[in-house]
This record gives C-alpha cells, sequence and structure tokens, in this order.
C-alpha cells in the first residue's frame, strides 16, 4: 500500500530527511505487509496495489509507549481526588490495587489490558511496554506476565513494586530475587525495581537487579520518582536500558545519565496527576542525556493512557521543544527498549504509522486535548477509525 500527499513525514532517519526529525514535505511512505518498503516524494512513489491519500497531513511513526502498568483491577480515584485536595502521592497505595488484581479472575485482567491497549492504539500508540507488579505472589506475579506476553511488545518482572502485607522486606527480596524471579523470568524480557525511600533500598535493589541479570533479563529502574537517591546511579551502574521518572536529580545523577547509553525516560502525566514538580528535561537534554517520554499508565500515580497528552504536558510544562518532545515519544521511546525496528519510518522497519487530522506534528502540543489521530497502522494492518479533529470521519471515506 502506498500512502501519498503526507504534508509532512517524521521519519526521525535524518539520512532521509531534516533535522533529527528527518522531516520530508509532500512525501509518500509504501507500506509491504508488516515492514515499510520504500520513503520519499510523492513524486517518486512506485505504484501499489493499494493507495490512499493523506491530503497533505502529517504522517509520524507510531508513538512507542515504553513505561506502563496495565496488568490490574479496580481504580483509585478516590485517592486521585484526594491529592487534589492536598494529599500527597504514596507508594503504600499500590496495595490497595494489589488487593484488587489478586481477587480478579484472568478474564477480567486481560480485558484490562485489552482496553487500555486499545485506548493506547486509538491515540497513535504502536508499541507497549507492560510490567507486572500488582501480584506480589510467585502466582499473581507470573500471571500477570503471562497475561502481558499475549497482549503488548515488552513485558518487564517488576515483582519489587513493593513489600506487600503479610511478609517481611527481607524475606521478600529473597522471593523476589529467587522463586519468584524463577517462575516470571520465561515471560519477560525486562527487570524492574522501584527503588524509592517506602519501597526497595540500594541494598535490596541491588540484591534484585543482580539475580535478574543472571536469569538473562536486562535491567529498567524506576529510580528518583519521590526524592533524591540512588536509583539513577544504579541504573546506570548495572547499564540499564532506562531509568525511568527521573524527577529528582543531583547534578552527579545528571552527568551519570549522560555518559552512559541509559535512557532517562520522563512520564510528564504522573507529575500532572501527583501535583509534584516535574523532571528539567532541558536540563537532561543540554547535558546530553537521551530522553524517552511514556506515560506510566497505572491506577495510581497515572491514570492516562495518552501519549499526545504526555507531549503537550512536555512542551508546555518541561520547557520541551515539539521537535523534542515527538522524538522522544517515538525515537526515544524505541532507545529506552533497545528497539531498532519501531520508533522509525525508514526501509525496513516495522510499518507502525500514524495519520494526524492535522498539518504538522506541532499541532500534537498546539492543541492540547484535542483528539488528533485520524488512522492507525500496526504492523502494517489498519487500526478501527477514530474521529478525530480533521479527520473527514476517517475510514472508506479518506480512502482513494
Ligand atoms: O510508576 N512508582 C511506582 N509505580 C507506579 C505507581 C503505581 C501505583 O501507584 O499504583 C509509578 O508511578
Ligand atoms: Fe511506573
Amino acid at each position: 500500500m502506498v500512502i501519498r500527499n503526507i504534508g509532512e513525514l517524521v521519519t526521525n532517519d535524518p539520512a532521509l530527511g531534516h533535522g533529527p526529525l528527518g522531516l520530508v514535505r509532500d512525501a509518500a511512505l509504501v507500506l509491504d505487509g508488516e515492514r515499510v518498503a520504500w520513503v520519499g516524494p510523492t513524486s517518486d512513489a512506485p505504484a501499489a496495489d493499494e493507495a490512499f491519500d493523506a491530503k497533505g497531513r502529517a504522517v509520524l511513526p507510531g508513538f512507542v509507549d515504553s513505561h506502563g502498568h496495565l496488568v490490574f483491577a479496580g481504580e483509585r480515584a478516590e485517592e486521585f481526588a484526594a491529592r487534589m485536595s492536598g494529599e500527597p502521592y504514596k507508594a503504600g497505595g499500590i496495595r490497595t490495587t494489589v488487593e484488587e488484581t489478586r481477587a480478579a479472575t484472568d478474564d477480567q485482567l486481560r480485558a484490562n489490558v485489552r482496553r487500555l491497549v486499545d485506548e493506547m492504539t486509538g491515540q497513535g500508540t504502536t508499541t507497549v511496554e507492560c510490567k507486572s507488579g500488582y501480584g506480589l505472589t510467585v502466582e499473581d506475579e507470573r500471571r500477570a506476565l503471562r497475561i502481558a506476553a499475549d497482549e503488548v511488545d515488552e513485558v518487564t518482572y517488576l515483582g519489587a513494586h513493593v513489600v506487600p502485607q503479610g511478609i517481611e522486606p527481607d524475606d521478600y527480596v529473597k522471593l523476589v530475587a529467587g522463586e519468584m524471579l524463577e517462575a516470571c523470568a520465561p515471560y519477560a524480557r525486562w527487570i524492574d525495581v522501584f527503588c524509592e525511600h517506602g519501597a526497595f533500598d540500594e541494598d535490596q535493589t541491588r540484591e534484585i537487579l543482580d539475580a535478574g541479570v543472571r536469569a538473562g533479563l536486562t535491567p529498567r529502574l524506576h529510580a528518583n520518582q519521590l526524592g533524591h537517591g540512588p536509583g539513577v546511579r544504579l541504573a546506570v551502574e548495572y547499564q540499564a536500558a532506562s531509568a525511568d521518572h527521573c524527577t529528582f536529580l543531583t547534578d552527579a545523577d545528571v552527568a551519570a545519565l549522560a555518559g552512559s547509553q541509559t535512557v532517562a525516560t520522563l512520564l510528564p502525566g504522573v507529575e500532572f496527576s501527583t501535583r509534584q514538580p516535574y523532571p528539567d528535561a532541558r536540563r537532561l537534554i543540554e547535558a546530553g542525556a537521551t530522553v524517552a517520554l511514556a506515560t506510566d499508565c497505572n491506577p495510581g500515580s497515572c491514570y492516562t493512557s495518552s501519549m499526545p497528552f504526555c507531549i503537550a504536558v512536555a512542551v508546555r510544562d518541561m520547557r520541551m521543544t515539539p521537535a523534542e518532545a515527538v522524538w522522544a515519544a517515538t525515537a526515544g521511546g524505541a532507545k529506552a527498549l533497545r528497539r531498532t525496528d519501531v520508533g522509525v519510518l525508514a526501509p525496513g522497519a516495522r510499518a507502525d504509522v500514524q495519520l494526524l487530522g492535522a498539518p504538522s506534528y506541532i499541532h500534537l502540543a498546539y492543541r492540547p486535548g484535542v483528539p488528533q489521530t485520524a488512522a492507525v497502522w500496526k504492523r502494517g494492518v489498519r487500526h478501527p477509525d477514530r474521529r478525530a479533529a480533521g479527520s473527514e470521519g476517517g475510514g472508506a471515506g479518506v480512502r482513494e
């Protein structure tokens, strides 16, 4: 299939177009099955079996949402309301969701993941990472990962989310690094620890990460979300793919990230939904760190599934430029997941494509809160239509 008359194409490949976003004007894109086959100007586009007229609108790689907690039951709207009346966010809220998650059936948990992935896809996200962490027993963590592995691209074992009720912290760390890890490792690529005051300290984090690495998993860390601490330093030391949150950073943390391959994944929806100060994206970018944006979709600290929302907040309140934020939500997320096949639209890449109902990617930040996803293809397959500003009804209506 050829998508023609793309007003502005974001390729994220500087060899294909202008600037870090690799922008091409008046572009065309050829999809062949699950892959991108060709990128270039519409005037040079080869013939294809099927043609789609983008009518001058913008096309981007699908978003890569590299941080989510989707396997859960219930919700915590009251906790959110209490925060908005002045209560601080506390890691302990996780235990409420753990109780409800343990009581849910497999079908209920699977339906929840599907509902959220569907919400995400409808807003342009085509790669999803999902963690366990609301089971916190061997069986409940294994179940969460089994379900996640069926539904999303990237799966992370987060037995070390919080110490559950009824077990001593040291015994729980032994379980997470022992029997639980053994049960969970076959379903996951990554291991994560909530390294934070009130969750897991440096020694506990080390014990769990060491065991995870021995089991063949690669670290990514919840780091420096609620205060200063050892998380970012450990992430860099363990060559983690990503240090997530990065809200409270010392100069040494920033320098460590800048001198490493560890991506700083910022989650603006969390600060929005917890009324915390935003992470300093400019400081990280100017120091030379690689920055990704993700939703952290979860029922506690941030219940958004919307990458466009995160982009808008990152631009408005974290002083990222629209170009930086869009790169961070696509190519940055791919780097945080060590993927080269997504977050980019170049020959050979996965055919994960979003069409906006707008002429430029800048509208993602310029028109906050307005649905702008006109069409999404995941692995070359069109996602069920979503109404969007300027989409002229989508679906058959815009097909030539
Ligand atoms: O990324 N920080 C730890 N975990 C989640 C919150 C989970 C919850 O509150 O239920 C986070 O913010
Ligand atoms: Fe998280």
